[in-house]
């Protein structure tokens, strides 16, 4: 009895951390504007996931990213990882469209230029020199099937175990094809859940258990302070006549 009343309580302190955590972050990501300013369809959520994980994941190793486009993910990620003191942030991209010029700019200023090593390439020439194990790695490359398979195909053996893979974009078919074959199929991977368009695995043995905790905490939250309803009818820019 007094064991399950010291139990609820340390668990009771937990999620008044989590929360005050959670809050902390987006009072400094989201009301500062700080992440809003760079151009990108990536959503706040995902975004809050990438600095959590940065910060506070599981485990040794690099931080890799495929896709960077104006840098809205690298940053999250590198703000994460240098506020801990971690890993620097692989952020890999072609940048056909003439967006490194802008990444760099974004990285600068947010003060995390020193926190990114951006390599202009794609991820399969990038792979051909990169040999390191990887803790987090963020998947937001080419969505067609054959290129989102072979990034997962060439990279994810890097991942240690009880590392994390996040896919943005997962509900896009060639994505989530992809997925089934490599990663659910194998019976190496757990999947965690989902963030906004953000599906998370994590390589066998789960062991961010903490993090995920505060991460559905976040997506609680969310869908009571800001349900779908509410969020299509802000959307909805036609005036109602
Ligand atoms: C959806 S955007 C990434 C968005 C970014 N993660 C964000 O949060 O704003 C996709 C990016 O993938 C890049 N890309 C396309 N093919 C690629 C490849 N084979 N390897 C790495 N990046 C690639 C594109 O240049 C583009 O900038």
């Amino acid at each position: 009895m007094k064991e399950d009343r010291r139990n609820a309580f340390v668990r009771s302190l937990r999620i008044i951390s989590y929360l005050i955590d959670i809050t902390s972050v987006f009072v400094f990501l989201k009301i500062y504007k700080l992440i809003d300013r760079i151009k990108s369809n990536t959503a706040y959520s995902d975004l809050q996931f990438l600095f959590f994980a940065a910060r506070d994941g599981w485990g040794k190793g690099e931080i890799v990213e495929i896709g960077a486009f104006n840098g809205k993910s690298t940053v999250a990620l590198a703000l994460g990882a240098k506020l801990s003191g971690r890993e620097k942030v692989t952020s890999i991209d072609p940048h056909y469209g003439g967006t490194e010029k802008i990444l760099r700019r974004n990285g600068g200023d947010m003060g995390v230029d020193d926190y990114v090593a951006p390599k202009i390439t794609t991820s399969e020439e990038a792979k051909s020199e990169f040999n390191s194990a990887i803790r987090l790695m963020f998947i937001d490359g080419n969505h067609e099937y054959d290129f989102i398979k072979k990034d997962i195909v060439l990279w994810k053996d890097l991942v240690i175990e009880g590392g994390i893979i996040a896919f943005h974009d997962y509900n896009w078919l060639g994505v989530a094809r992809a997925i089934d074959e490599e990663i659910r199929n194998t019976g190496k991977f757990a999947v965690e859940g989902t963030v906004g368009c953000t599906l998370i695995v994590s390589k066998m043995p789960q062991r961010n258990a903490e993090l995920f905790e505060k991460i559905w905490l976040f997506n609680r939250l969310k869908s009571v302070l800001w349900p779908p309803e509410r969020r299509l009818v802000k959307k909805r820019k036609v005036p109602n006549v």
